[in-house]
């Protein structure tokens, strides 16, 4: 049997992938989905795909998969395809690089707005010296939508910066050094002392449009956003009316409901909102590999495969 890899990239990337791939899991035939054709190899010869958010129909080609491994964290996309083989196992991508990375970032966004950075590059902008007023991170709260692997990596590390942590999940979870909240009362608790909310929640039927008037007015008056998980999970509208209010002070997104942002969207002007382009957080293709062939190696000899996706759930 074979391993096919279903991408949205484009073919010179595509291969560069399948080469990197091929490098972590010699014992495998490894085909790249722009070359099935030329390969030899018949749809029903390949039972496992390794996906990067392939179009709907390049799943359905291949009857007889019983593995799919993402080489993305969020499956919002696979998980809905309605060509994803009922019973095999889904597997997304927990790799401790890419949660190092998402620290990073969300380290930076977070100091960032601490310490006023949006505030002083406006300042610049009009010539005017305007030192804000010194607070201490012991007097910032930040507040966390989502406990799970990424979000408890930038936990770990803002813990060491004395910022109050909180942290807001489904169920909810006893983390060291985090007060934890779950349910609507948990969350409505943990929005009136947040200072800096971060969204690392995945998008699913339940947290989609989340972010809505409604969650942004229970968030203490000027507090900000950082979203680093999906722009699906915010209401676009409400959040540049509580921005308009002065009930969020400032919006770090990395992340949009339609990617590229479109030309002229009104978040490309906001004063208040600092776009970045999806890349708190991006797939690392040698550590992904290496994740991804132990899981197929786990899933040929019956181990346990890392980061099974409950399919129901949607994450
Ligand atoms: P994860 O380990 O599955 O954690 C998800 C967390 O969200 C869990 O704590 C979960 O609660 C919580 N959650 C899920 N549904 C919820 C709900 N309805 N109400 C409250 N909490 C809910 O996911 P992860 O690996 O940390 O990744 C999170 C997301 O980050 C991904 O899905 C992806 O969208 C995004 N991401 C973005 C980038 C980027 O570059 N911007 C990179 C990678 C990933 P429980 O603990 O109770 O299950
Ligand atoms: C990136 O956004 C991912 O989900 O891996």
């Amino acid at each position: 049997m074979a391993v096919v890899l279903l991408t949205d990239m484009d073919e010179a990337r595509e291969a560069r992938w399948r080469d990197v791939l091929a490098r972590a899991l010699p014992e495998e035939t490894i085909v790249a989905g722009a070359g099935v054709d030329t390969a030899g190899l018949e749809p029903a010869a390949f039972d496992v795909a390794i996906a990067a958010n392939p179009p709907a129909a390049a799943l359905a080609r291949f009857p007889a998969l019983g593995f799919v491994q993402s080489l993305w964290a969020g499956v919002e996309q696979l998980v809905h395809n309605p060509a994803l083989p009922p019973d095999a196992p889904l597997a997304r991508l927990v790799d401790p690089n890419m949660a190092r990375f998402m620290a990073e970032a969300v380290t930076a966004h977070v100091t960032s707005l601490h310490r006023d950075h949006p505030h002083y590059a406006r300042a610049q902008a009009e010539e005017r010296w305007a030192p804000a007023p010194a607070v201490y991170a012991r007097d910032r709260t930040v507040g966390f939508l989502g406990t799970g692997e990424l979000a408890r990596a930038c936990l770990r590390q803002l813990a060491g910066l004395d910022f109050p942590l909180l942290g807001w999940s489904r169920s909810r979870r006893d983390l060291d050094g985090v007060e934890t909240f779950a349910g609507d009362e948990g969350l409505t608790a943990m929005l009136a002392r947040t200072d800096i909310l971060v969204n690392l929640m995945p998008l699913t039927a339940e947290t989609r449009g989340m972010i809505d008037a409604r969650l942004l007015g229970r968030l203490k008056p000027g507090a900000a956003l950082v979203n680093v998980a999906r722009g699906g999970h915010v209401v676009d509208a409400d959040l540049l009316a509580a921005l308009d209010e002065g009930q969020l002070g400032e919006a770090v997104l990395d992340v949009f409901d339609e990617e590229p942002l479109p030309a002229g969207h009104p978040f490309w002007r906001h004063p208040r909102v600092h776009v970045f382009p999806h890349v708190a957080a991006p797939t690392e293709p040698e550590s992904a590999a290496r994740i991804a062939a132990a899981n197929i190696r786990a899933f040929r000899t019956g181990g346990a495969i890392a980061g099974l996706v409950d399919r129901a759930r949607g994450y």
